[in-house]
Order: C-alpha cells, then structure tokens, then sequence
C-alpha cells in the first residue's frame, strides 16, 4: 500500500516534479530526495516525519537497511526492553500474536504515512520506533535528544537477494511481472533501490557509531547470526536495560529471548504463517531463509565481483566490511 503512488499530499505532489526519477522495484517510480530513494507515498511518510517527529529522551529508534533483519531486531529489542512487563510464560505475550511490525512500528513508512501529525503521547516510555531514514535524514530533534539507535545491516549480496525475493512477491500480489536478477542487480549498484544507495546508508551511520558511539550501536546481521547473546547482552548495555547478574547467571532469560525471536519460532506462529500487517504485507514475506550466504544460490560470479568492487570502493579506508 505504501508503495502506490496515489493520495499524496499537495506538498508532496508539488515537491515530485523537481526531484530525479527513476524507475522504481514495485512502485511506478522512486524519487531521489537529500541523495536517498524513495518511492513517492513513503517519501510523504519521509518528509512529515522529518518535519514533526519530536524524539523523547527515552525513545529508542532502530534503524536498519531494507531486508538486513529488521523484523528480527523489533521483535529481540521488544522482548529485551519489555521483559519485566510482560510474562512470556502468558498465553498472549505480544510477540506470540503481533508480528514485530506491529510492536515497533516504522515512522517513516506507517505512521507519518498514515497522518502526518499523530499523537505518539500513548506510546509506552520508552517508546521503540523503527525508520530505515538515513542518518542525515533523521528528524533534528533525533540528532538534538540523547535518545538512542540501533542500527543493523547485512551483507549487500544476501541484502540484495533477500530485497529481490521481497519486491518480486510484493509485485505477484499486484498482478505485475516478477523483475529480472540482472535488471535489478543494475540498480542496486546504481544506488536506485529502496533508500539506496545502500552502502552510503551505511557508512553514514557506520561513521556516526564511530564518533559517538553512546548514540549509535552499529550491529550486522552476520555478527547477530554467529554470537546471539553476546550481541543482545551488548544491547542490554547500550539501551541501558542491562541484564542483571542474577538474569546472567541463570542464562534462562536470554535465551528464553534468543528462542522466541528466533527465525524458526517466529516465521510458525500462526500470526505470522496467516496474519497480515495493517498496511497490508501478509506477515509471512518477513521470514524466508534467514540464513547468512544465501548469494551463493543465485547470484552469477560475474554479479559477485560486481557487488563486491563497488563495496571496496566505497567502504575504502573507512575499515568497514561486509
Ligand atoms: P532472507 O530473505 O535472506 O531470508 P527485514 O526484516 O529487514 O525485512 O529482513 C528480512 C530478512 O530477515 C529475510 O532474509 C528474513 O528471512 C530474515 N529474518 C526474518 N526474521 C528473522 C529472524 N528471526 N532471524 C533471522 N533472520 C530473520
């Protein structure tokens, strides 16, 4: 729904004609605002949240590259942060019936889409959001509060697999052709996808964790992947929702929390095999494989030297791989 051009804003549809175009993955066409690609109804979302979002000193954002594991950090970060409210021995605990989606919710691509100026006062402190804006697009009162963002990204080649699968069933579900691997592959490097390009979103936040790395904790799916624990305890820190020694020593917490929010559990819940979020996406094109190297099934050796050119080039001396 997101994705479709129509019911814009009289801002927005004046704003349009003066941005580059391109030809979009799903959408008719992505718009090229502040160096980022987006479609036009989410670059509405984009702008109203920029203009109006006020961060709470308390407010947790998370922010991730498109298909890098988004569903995963909501729904560890909620189990993390909300652990002494909720019991998850109780049958309904949130994460069992609400795909994470809709316990942390996007700014740019759901609320601000849905109104431009909601009322966020009954949100619980500390209030998670989520937004896949880009470090310098962030609203100012997030650069200005001392409130703090996770950030997670992945590997480009299973980031633009993951996105290739993702965009091509959001298509079938509009009745359109699926988009060829080569077609797309040429405008992901081109930095024309989903708040592309990819790898300068990256390094923006990658260079902001270096400078002030109480603000930002710059996370990838891979480390996530190899040493679960060690990465949420590293969260618990840096959120200021540390795990007691008690919670520690007893281990029976974390990976109570690890097991929920695992692939596995989540992709069978039921309101994830058969449930859809409010904007539309059936709950089930969040989980795929969720495995790391998943590239190697489809991408040729001609598109690997591709992706990973471009990301020498452009990760450089900054002393970022992935
Ligand atoms: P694949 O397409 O490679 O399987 P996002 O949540 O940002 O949209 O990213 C989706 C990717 O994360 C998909 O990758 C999906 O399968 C994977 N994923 C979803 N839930 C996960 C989980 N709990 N653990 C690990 N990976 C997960």
């Amino acid at each position: 729904k997101y994705l479709q051009d129509d019911k814009l804003t009289q801002e927005c549809e004046e704003l349009l004609p003066s941005l580059p175009k391109e030809k979009g993955w799903v959408s008719s066409h992505f718009y090229q605002y502040k160096g980022f690609w987006h479609p036009a109804r989410q670059l509405q979302g984009v702008i109203a949240c920029q203009k109006h979002f006020e961060a709470q000193n308390s407010d947790i954002l998370l922010v991730t590259t498109p298909k890098s594991g988004t569903t995963w950090l909501k729904a560890i970060v909620f189990a993390l942060v909300k652990r002494m409210h909720y019991h998850r021995g109780m049958e309904n605990y949130p994460l069992f019936m609400n795909n994470p989606h809709d316990l942390v919710p996007f700014l740019d691509l759901k609320i601000y889409v849905e109104n431009q100026t909601p009322d966020l006062s009954s949100f619980p402190c500390p209030r998670l959001f989520a937004t896949h804006l880009p470090f310098n697009s962030l609203p100012k009162s997030v650069h200005n509060a001392p409130c703090k963002i996770v950030y997670l990204c992945r590997n480009p080649k299973d980031t633009f697999v993951s996105l290739w699968h993702f965009t091509n069933k959001l298509r079938l579900i509009g009745n359109m052709e699926t988009n060829s691997l080569e077609d797309v592959l040429d405008r992901f490097c081109k930095g024309v996808s989903i708040y592309g390009p990819f790898w300068d979103h990256v390094l923006g936040y990658w260079k902001e964790s270096l400078e002030n790395p109480n603000k930002v904790l710059f996370l990838k799916y891979e480390d996530l992947k190899e040493n679960p624990t060690f990465y949420l305890k590293k969260i618990g820190e840096f959120l200021d929702f540390p795990f007691s020694s008690e919670e520690e020593k007893s281990g029976g917490i974390l990976e109570e929390i690890l097991t929920i929010c695992s692939f596995d559990n989540l992709k069978n819940l039921e309101v994830n095999k058969s449930g859809k979020l409010s904007s539309g996406e059936e709950n089930k094109a969040f989980f795929r494989r969720g495995e790391v190297g998943d590239w190697k099934n489809f991408l040729t050796a001609e598109m690997v030297d591709r992706i990973n050119s471009l990301t020498e080039e452009k990760f450089g001396a900054s002393g970022l791989e992935l």
